[in-house]
């Protein structure tokens, strides 16, 4: 049995002043409409089967609107269950919950498929046909990752060193995965030719990872255990739920994934990601999908172009005009309105930063 699992947390600070504390990331919507969430459960309906179960950890308060975004689907057949946290305890956490819960119900060969609800897919064929090849690694015993070819030295991503080929689709076994290493160490990765992306996706039966846990994080694994323990699961109308247990959730490890489990595992391997990915990490990456016109300015939203180049501009409600600017990010919304170096992007979690320390 195969189960999506998506991830829907952090703030996204790197997106404010649209993406915010009490309206995260994965409840952006993109140009056509339909938020990054939705985006992420579709591709996870695609995996299963009429009847199937789409787990999402995600934070209790946060309950209400990710069901509404579900709804837009209008997808019957796929059966939703949330474990809701008490608040956000990074991403090892969150996938040994829902390992021990679904290993709980189904057993230890359920297959996982971790998803984040923060990335961008548009081949979902190719992810479906790459998904099936994780699947058969994964009920080999491995921690699959899937790989994505590099184009720049980023240092938000985590990096795999492909090893020795395990199958006949060109799933490798993992020699090193190291996360977001410095700058000189990622393009050292990249000039080598020899790493990959990590994308975020993980696939790995619900007992293979709880073992890895057991030898790598013994006190994380133990301290989910008593939490899920302490969590029943209820059900109200036709939603499976799991509202994590408040005291015993708190005192879990602040710590992903890729720390915890995937850079100390012997058990990694990885699955070429054969289809287009993106991280929608920044506005960097978001202006890339509105088409620019012949000065390379886009638009999502009411803008105007005057003598500029290079310029993104997205709006709620007012008009933006620019004139005589070049390579600027201006993003507006209601009560505040963001005007950025393009080259700056990354630094937009500053804003954030500094917002909490004021208040
Ligand atoms: N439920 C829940 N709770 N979800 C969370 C939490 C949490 O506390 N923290 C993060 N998430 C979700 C995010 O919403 C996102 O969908 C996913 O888990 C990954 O978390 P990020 O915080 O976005 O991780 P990252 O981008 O820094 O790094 C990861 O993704 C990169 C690719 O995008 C790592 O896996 C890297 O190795 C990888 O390259
Ligand atoms: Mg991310």
């Amino acid at each position: 049995m195969i189960i999506p699992v998506i991830l829907s947390g952090g703030a996204g600070t790197r997106l404010w002043p649209v993406s915010r504390e009490d309206h995260p990331k994965p409840f952006m919507r993109l140009p056509d409409g339909q938020s990054l969430l939705l985006k992420t459960y579709l591709r996870a309906a695609g995996l299963i089967a009429d009847g199937g179960e789409i787990v999402t950890v995600t934070n209790r308060e946060h309950y209400f609107e990710s069901k509404d975004h579900f709804a837009e689907a209008e997808l019957a057949g796929r059966r939703a269950r949330f474990l809701l946290e008490p608040q956000g305890r990074n991403t090892a956490p969150a996938i040994a919950v829902a390992a021990l819960a679904l290993a709980a119900e189904y057993g230890e060969d359920v297959v996982l498929v971790v998803m984040a609800a923060d990335h961008l897919i548009h081949d979902l064929s190719g992810f479906k046909t790459a998904t099936e090849h994780a699947v058969t690694l994964a009920q080999q015993g491995y921690l699959v990752t899937y790989g994505v070819r590099p184009t720049a030295p980023e240092t938000g991503f985590g990096y795999i060193e492909a090893g020795k080929q395990i199958d006949e689709w060109g799933g490798c076994q993992v020699y090193q995965f190291v996360e977001k290493p410095d700058r000189a160490t990622a393009q050292e990765y990249l000039n080598s030719g020899r790493f990959l992306w990590n994308s975020g996706m993980f696939c790995f039966t619900a007992g293979s990872l709880i073992r890895e846990l057991h030898t790598h994080a013994p006190d994380l694994i133990e301290q989910a255990r008593i939490c899920i323990e302490h969590s029943p699961l209820q059900n109200t109308s036709g939603v499976a739920l799991q509202e994590l247990h408040g005291s015993s959730f708190a005192s879990l490890p602040d710590i992903s994934i890729d720390y915890a489990v995937m850079e100390r595992s012997s058990r990694v391997a990885m699955v070429p990601a054969a289809f287009d990915w993106s991280d929608i990490g920044s506005w960097t990456a978001l202006r890339q999908l509105v088409e620019p016109d012949s000065e390379l300015n886009r638009a999502h939203g009411n803008a105007i172009f005057i003598d500029s180049r290079n310029t993104y501009v997205q709006t709620q409600g007012r008009l933006v005009a620019t004139v005589g600017v070049d390579d600027l990010i201006v993003v507006e919304t209601d009560d505040a309105v963001l005007v950025a170096h393009a080259d700056r992007a990354q630094d937009v979690r500053q804003v954030a930063k500094r917002l909490k320390l004021e208040n």
